[in-house]
């Protein structure tokens, strides 16, 4: 086991440490903010694991305070959190809910009397219905919406927030949401993958442009999940899905804000794959241009690595889902023979971020700016025992392996890999999307009948990291 005291030595005194959370997971309050794609997609029947909906969640919207209290009692030094758009302009556009951004301007204030570096994510994935009805993310108008709204929170926010992500994991929207339909809005539309792509790549665009434009004071970044892939065999059919994956998760959104040009298609797809792809690897230099504005920082996403075959699973099976369209895919993954997993079935495997680290500063040199983990943490079945704790020591072991990596990344290991922070994700068990409830990410066990929060081995852990680190 990592001693905390050696990790703290390691780790540089700037180096932020905190947790990561999304407002559909965790806020409730769903009364008093305008409906999502989301809201309607667990309506439905059999979208989510175990039928509940994003309407109550851990009602961190009532319970703050509470929150805040449990990131101070741990020294955290960050805390990313994301604005529900639906909360602030009920409609996706137009008019203002004044009351939805007081919560934010409120929470901000409170983190910076609390001395903990506020990051806001302006899209965690809730897109205001009325602008899913309009087609969502496959119409390049949502893009322009969405530079408007991050215009009228930067106006709002913007002399106060450390730093701003304008989208999370754009891939996972694409591929869960409008390729094989496990996320909302829950279409299998493969074939729109590409547009879908470019047009959260303009809404990025769109949204940096709008916060430089206010200007904001703090740092302006984007998120991705990045994963490491492998082909389980050296045949060409192999290597090239190996290839198709590498390109959706690691450079379709890196690329062009990185380098300001469309990804190559990796060699050896088929012609179907190629022109599904089209919209995005032929972007017009304009749009490439709004799309590759200098940023101050690169928000990495780490969960896993990937085993890839070609072929689709006959099954169907995602790591997010079962779904139809997965058996239309030209690959699928596999399980890593060997490798532990968590309570998701995600193999853990620490290395993986170190080989992220390399590939990204292969690839992107010195257009890479400072780079800060804004996810990453697991999942895993923790109950309370007899007398009421939570000893979460797979989590506690999870945490320190990639703490340790991080430790090395941020003091120079990788040259060209600036590391800057981690954020666990996350701070309590929340609404984990299309699984419900019944995935536990947290450091903090929460009831969700009572919403009694308390708080697991894993947050001491971090407390007395974070006391050794002082
Ligand atoms: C990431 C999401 C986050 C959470 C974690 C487990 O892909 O950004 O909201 O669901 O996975």
């Amino acid at each position: 086991m990592i001693d905390p005291q050696d990790l703290a030595n390691r780790l540089p005194g700037d180096f932020v440490l905190g947790t990561a959370t999304a407002a559909l997971q965790i806020e409730g309050a769903a009364d008093q903010r305008g409906r999502c794609g989301w809201d309607d997609f667990a309506d439905q029947p059999g979208r989510i694991v175990d039928g509940t909906t994003p309407a109550v969640t851990t009602d961190h919207f009532h319970r703050v305070e509470e929150d805040l209290e449990l990131m101070r009692a741990a020294g955290l030094d960050g805390y990313r959190f994301s604005l529900s758009w639906p909360r602030i302009q009920p409609d996706g556009s137009g008019r203002v809910d004044e009351a939805g951004l007081d919560f934010y301007d409120r929470l901000v204030d409170r983190l910076l009397e609390l001395d903990i570096r506020p990051m806001a994510t302006l899209y965690h994935w809730d897109t205001p219905l009325p602008l899913e009805a309009q087609g969502g993310w496959k119409v390049r108008s949502t893009a322009e919406r969405f530079g408007e709204y991050a215009a009228l929170v930067g106006q709002r926010l913007g002399d106060r927030v450390a730093d701003w992500v304008t989208i999370n994991e754009a891939a996972t929207v694409v591929m869960n949401g409008y390729g094989l339909g496990v996320h909302s809005p829950g279409e299998e539309q493969l074939c729109r993958a590409g547009s879908v792509a470019r047009n959260m790549l303009l809404g990025h665009g769109h949204a940096a442009r709008a916060l430089r434009s206010v200007p904001v004071r703090g740092r302006i970044g984007i998120t991705n999940a990045h994963t490491p892939v492998t082909a389980e065999t050296d045949s060409k059919k192999d290597r090239a899905m190996a290839g198709l994956l590498d390109f959706v998760h690691n450079r379709l959104f890196a690329d062009p804000v990185l380098l300001g040009r469309s990804p190559e298609l990796p060699k050896g797809l088929p012609l179907p794959t190629q022109v599904l792809l089209k919209a995005v690897s032929r972007m017009s230099r304009k749009d490439l241009d709004l799309v590759s504005q200098p940023l101050d920082f690169y928000g990495l996403n780490y969960y896993f690595p990937s085993l890839v075959a070609a072929g689709a699973d006959p099954d169907g099976m995602s790591p997010d889902g079962e779904s139809e369209a997965a058996k239309d895919l030209p690959f699928r993954l596999l399980d890593w023979p060997d490798i532990p997993q968590t309570g998701f079935g995600w193999p853990i495997a620490p290395d993986g971020l170190r080989r992220i680290a390399e590939e990204m500063a292969a690839r992107y040199g010195r257009r890479l700016p400072a780079v800060v983990i804004t996810e990453g943490g697991a999942s895993f079945p923790d109950e309370p025992s007899a007398d009421g704790s939570i000893d979460d020591e797979e989590r506690i072991s999870y945490l320190a392996r990639h703490l340790d990596v991080a430790a090395d990344l941020a003091t120079g290991a990788v040259p060209g890999f600036d590391l800057e922070g981690y954020y666990v994700w996350t701070l309590l068990d929340n609404w984990e999307w299309a699984a419900g409830f019944t995935q536990r990410f947290g450091v903090v066990h929460v009831d969700v009948e009572t919403q009694e929060r308390t708080p697991k081995a894993s947050y001491r852990w971090l407390t007395r990291l974070q006391a050794a680190r002082r």
